[in-house]
């Protein structure tokens, strides 16, 4: 089991283009640890530099304190799981997983038994004798798991696992990963393009935009302080409001926007430099009142839209000055407004977040 250090690595395919630049990334050991992005953004060209089947074109790769950068695949040391299981067809479960020990040429007694370990720890075991084409796609991915892990490798590299999976399976196995991960203890990089799945799964999340790093933090540090409107836009449902900032010294991390003409407290992790901002705020984190409702940190609107979804009311608002927004409202005991409503929609000052625009 290994730490993983990533410095000043770029990759570019012999186009010139850095599809990988200059990125610098720590992964503790023992972590969950996700890139996350839309496709394209490098993901899997990150996964598989740390794998060894791609050469950076500069920059260093550590596990631990050891040199990776130009080590052969093989001798580092990893166990990894695809997309599309990438199973031998005519090989048996049995031999599919064997496959690393056999090539580390691992006495037969041994093989048996981990072979056999490592298939129940999966819930495959029983499965021994059937050949992969026999087998569901969560039995496949299962398998995949046990050969990636038999051979007990430093870590355990995941590229998109639960994307061929219908979405009861997705579930499933996503279970199973995480509850081997957690047994194990084993250092982890998983590559998804699935805001919930990174969200679910991880200990930290690597948010990935052309070739570098947009945010890095845990779940929440990631949902509740999103630092761009990117990484708000990719993770969860954000409003992005336009505003311009008015006071940014009122207390620590705390300025005041204005907004379709009001001023609202909210936190800034950093000072848009031009002075025009962008207020974000979840769905489920703004208020919604009654026009004479309470003044403090709020806004009047219109209720364009109405969608009842059963465990929320979704209301689409449009502000004084045309800006649009969304509101969600929870509980059995939730007040309802109707459409063409005059409403005031209330900002916490705590999860609002003003980010550059
Ligand atoms: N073997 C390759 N040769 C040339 N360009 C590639 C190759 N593999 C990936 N790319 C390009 O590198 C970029 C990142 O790809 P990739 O790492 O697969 O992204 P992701 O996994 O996030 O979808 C894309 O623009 C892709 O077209
Ligand atoms: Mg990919």
């Amino acid at each position: 089991m290994s730490s993983i250090s990533i410095s000043d690595l770029s990759v570019s395919y012999g186009s010139g283009i850095q599809v990988i630049d200059h990125l610098d990334l720590e992964i503790a050991e023992g972590s969950f640890f996700t890139l996350l992005g839309p496709s394209g953004c490098g993901k899997t060209t990150l996964l598989r530099v740390i794998a060894g089947f791609v050469q950076p074109s500069a920059g260093r790769l550590c596990f631990g304190a050891i040199d990776m950068t130009r080590l052969p695949a093989h001798q580092r040391g990893i166990g990894m799981v695809f997309q599309d299981y990438a199973l031998f067809p005519d090989k048996t479960v049995f031999d599919n997983v064997a496959y690393g020990l056999r090539a580390r040429k691992t006495d037969p007694t041994t093989i048996q038994r981990k072979v056999g370990e490592y298939l129940e720890r999966v819930g495959m075991q029983g499965f021994e004798d059937r050949y992969p084409p026999a087998l569901s796609g969560g039995q496949r991915q299962r398998v995949a798991l046990a050969r990636a892990l038999v051979i007990e490798p430093r870590v355990l590299l995941m590229d998109e696992p639960l994307s061929n999976l219908d979405s009861k399976l997705r579930l499933q196995i996503r279970t199973a990963i995480a509850d081997l991960q957690r047994d194990i203890g084993i250092t982890t990089v998983f590559v998804t393009h699935d805001q919930e799945e990174a969200l679910a799964l991880s200990d930290q999340i690597a948010l990935m935009r052309q070739g570098r790093i947009a945010q890095l933090g845990s779940p929440q540090e990631i949902y509740q302080r999103p630092a761009s409107t990117y990484v708000a836009d990719f993770i969860g449902a954000a409003n992005l409001l336009q505003g311009e900032i008015l006071d940014g010294s009122t207390e620590a991390g705390g300025l005041t926007i204005r907004v379709a003409g009001q001023a609202l407290q909210a936190l800034a992790q950093a000072l848009p430099p031009d002075g025009l901002g962008c207020l974000i705020a979840r769905p489920e984190n703004i208020q919604l009142l009654t026009a004479d409702g309470p003044l403090g940190n709020s806004l009047p609107g219109q209720v364009r839209r109405k969608q009842y979804l059963g465990h929320k009311t979704t209301y689409n608002i449009e502000l004084a000055d045309q800006q649009q927004l969304a509101v969600d409202c929870f509980g059995p005991a939730r007040r309802e407004f109707a459409e063409g409503q005059t409403v005031r929609l209330q900002f916490d000052p705590q999860t609002s977040q003003v980010v550059p625009r």
